[in-house]
This record gives structure tokens, sequence and C-alpha cells, in this order.
């Protein structure tokens, strides 16, 4: 296995962590029937997202923390949902890639996950 190195492998990756997370018992519906994302349109800024984290490009100008406490007012979030959040992340990370950067993301993903369930949670 080799470790995420271009857009294109982030883009794999969040291709296969949304294709789990739609269709998870826990917390498919909040994508499906609460937030009703577009995946077409939804992909491409997610993927500015983790570029901008792990190749360091600034391609995303967004404020997760204001869409996450939006979605909270829209259907409570609890630790039970970041939990899966984190572990269907982390397992479509190991399922790709291994290296440096896999284990960043795991790193960041488990750091961000953390600091938006104290801000927006608690
Ligand atoms: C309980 C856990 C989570 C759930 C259910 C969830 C769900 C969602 C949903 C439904 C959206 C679309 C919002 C919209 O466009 O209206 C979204 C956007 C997003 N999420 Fe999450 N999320 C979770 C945790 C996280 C975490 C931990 C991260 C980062 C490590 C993250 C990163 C993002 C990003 C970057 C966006 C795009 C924001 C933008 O439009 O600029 N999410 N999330």
């Amino acid at each position: 296995m080799k470790d995420i190195e271009t857009r294109h492998d982030i883009e794999c990756l969040l291709t296969h962590f949304y294709s789990q997370a739609l269709q998870d018992e826990i917390i498919g519906f909040i994508f499906t029937d609460v937030a009703k994302i577009n995946l077409k349109s939804h992909l491409p800024i997610v993927t500015d997202f983790w570029e901008t984290l792990l190749l360091g490009t600034n391609s995303y100008r967004g404020n997760p923390m204001a869409k996450h406490q939006q979605l909270h007012g829209m259907m409570t979030l609890t630790a039970v949902h970041f939990d899966r959040w984190l572990l269907l992340f982390h397992n479509a990370v190991d399922e790709l890639f291994e290296g440096r950067r896999a284990t960043e993301a795991k790193a960041r993903a488990q750091a961000i996950a953390t600091s938006m369930y104290l801000q927006i949670v608690r």
C-alpha cells in the first residue's frame, strides 16, 4: 500500500469514506436526510479541505466549525455520531493507504473531531 500523495489520492479516500458513511446505520441519515448533501458538489469542497491539511495547497476557504454548528442546530450531534464518523474515517484511510500522511490524516481527524465536539456539542 502507498501513502497519500496527490489530490487524486484524497479524492479516492473521500469517495471510499462517503460510500461507507452515506449508508451507515448511525450517521448515514445525517448526510442523506438532514443535510441532504449533493456528493458531486460536496466532494470537491472536502477534497480542498484535506488537500490543504495534508499537502499544504491552501485550496480550502471555508469554515467547518460554523457548518457543523449549523448542522447541530438541525439535529443534535452527540459523541456517538463523532465516534462513528472517526471510526469510518480511520477505516477508510487504513483500507487504502499507509505511511506518514495516512497517519497524519487520522491524527488530524481525531484532533479536529475532538475540538469540534467540545465547541459545538458540550
Ligand atoms: C458527527 C460527525 C460529523 C458529521 C455527522 C458530519 C456531517 C457533515 C455534513 C452533513 C456536512 C455538509 C454540511 C453542509 O454542506 O450543509 C459536512 C461538511 C463538512 N465536514 Fe463534516 N461531519 C462530521 C465531522 C467532521 C469532522 C470531524 C471533520 C474534519 C475532520 C469534518 C469535515 C467537514 C468538512 C471540511 C465539511 C465541508 C464544510 C464546507 O462546506 O466548507 N466533518 N459534515
